[in-house]
């Protein structure tokens, strides 16, 4: 039997409840398709410094580098944010992506017919949205230098640099292209390069990229354009390739095209060990109330044994009890819509998690 070794880290906020969730449905998984599971739980986040005084302890980094891949659910909230910005939760998600060199961060937005209702978007506009987003993670401005806040004369100055070495262009364009070719052949590469030389280079390199994969067509569209065509026609859309603070606005945006930033999982890739995590924050507004969606980390584990373990039917199959369950009509409060049956985080972890056992 094929065993799996998996560092669960919950994180803060609500971290813990929606982890617990996908932690049921793999266990679900592991029943069904006959495979073990060792799942080993490590402190991240806000409720490392509460533990151990840093968001990242080394006790969690060896526990990460032995393991086959992680499951993170989030971290932050207001209770750490007045930290010095080295020890804020949030460095500990740099640290963790740079550290497993998960440099290709996937996100599919794909809106269920079973949640037509949940967007707040027309109908027509929405349906039968499915992109990929893939994110660049562990470059650009969120880690070039100079960076940091410094004194100039007699005031303060704020710096960040967007960065990008050609090869970490070039590998992430060749995820793209490759994703593509499994889907339907088409790849926006979205830049800034009309203004910013270091996305001017980007352009270049996936333009060299590209000539090893003439069966996909490639776009390039400018992030402001793109922002707004996600939103006018986002059927236009196969995948969406593009530099790490773009991606992660433009995905957010994509978000709300599926119903709720509840629903959006990913998946981490690039190095030896996948990083599965759901694409929103620790959202401290709702923790503790067993109210927060747990779909979008429940997809996260799904993706898990996609891209880390190569058994995409496991993936097939939670997804599946996941559009059962909402077909069935259950909602958790963030895809209520009247008519509906409203669920907590608990009992939708458990409706799926059955779910699955009968499929
Ligand atoms: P957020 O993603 O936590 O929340 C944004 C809004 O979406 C909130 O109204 C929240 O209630 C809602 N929401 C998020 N996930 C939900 C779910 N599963 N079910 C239902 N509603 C959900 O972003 P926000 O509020 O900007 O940041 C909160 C904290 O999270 C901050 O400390 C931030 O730095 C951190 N953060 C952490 C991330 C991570 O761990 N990967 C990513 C983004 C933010
Ligand atoms: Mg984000």
């Amino acid at each position: 039997m094929r065993k799996f070794k998996i560092a669960v880290l919950p994180g803060d906020g609500i971290g813990p409840e929606i982890v617990k969730q996908a932690v049921k449905v793999m266990e679900a998984a592991a029943e069904k398709f006959g495979f073990g599971l060792e799942l080993n739980y490590g402190l991240i986040g806000g409720a490392a410094i509460d533990e151990t005084g840093v968001p990242f302890p080394e006790e969690t980094k060896e526990l990460i580098l032995s393991s086959d891949a992680v499951l993170l659910g989030a971290v932050g909230g207001p209770k750490w944010d007045n930290l010095p910005f080295e020890i804020r939760p949030e460095r500990a998600l740099l640290g963790m992506r740079k550290l497993l060199n998960a440099f290709a961060n996937l996100r599919p937005a794909r809106l269920y017919d079973e949640l037509i209702d949940a967007s707040t978007l027309k109908p027509e506009v929405v349906r039968g949205v499915d992109i990929m987003v893939i994110r660049e993670l562990t470059s650009g401005i969120y880690f070039g230098i100079p960076k940091g806040i410094f004194v100039d004369g007699d005031e303060r100055v704020g710096i960040n640099t967007l960065r990008y070495y050609e090869h970490e262009v070039e590998r992430i364009a060749k995820v793209a292209f490759e994703v593509a070719r499994k889907r339907n052949k088409k790849v926006t590469s979205v830049d800034k390069a009309n203004v910013l030389e270091a996305t001017v280079l980007w352009r270049e390199v996936v333009e060299r990229v590209h000539e090893n994969y003439p069966d996909v067509e490639l776009q390039h569209m400018y992030v402001d354009n793109a922002a707004m065509q996600i939103i006018r026609w986002p059927k236009q859309f196969d995948v969406i390739v593009t530099t790490n603070m773009f991606g992660d606005i433009l995905s957010d945006a994509c978000a709300m095209l599926t119903g709720s930033l509840g629903m959006l999982p990913s998946a981490s890739i690039g190095g030896k060990i996948g990083l599965y995590e759901p694409i929103h924050g620790s959202a401290p507004d709702i923790a503790g109330q067993n109210i927060a969606n747990p779909i979008a980390t429940i997809n996260s584990a799904g993706m898990m044994f996609t891209y880390s373990f190569d058994m995409p039917e496991v993936e097939e199959a939670i997804d599946k009890a996941v559009r059962a369950v909402l077909a069935k009509g259950y909602r958790t409060r963030d895809i209520y819509s009247e008519g509906t049956k409203l669920v907590s985080t608990e009992e939708m972890g458990d409706l799926i998690a059955e779910e699955l056992k009968n499929l």
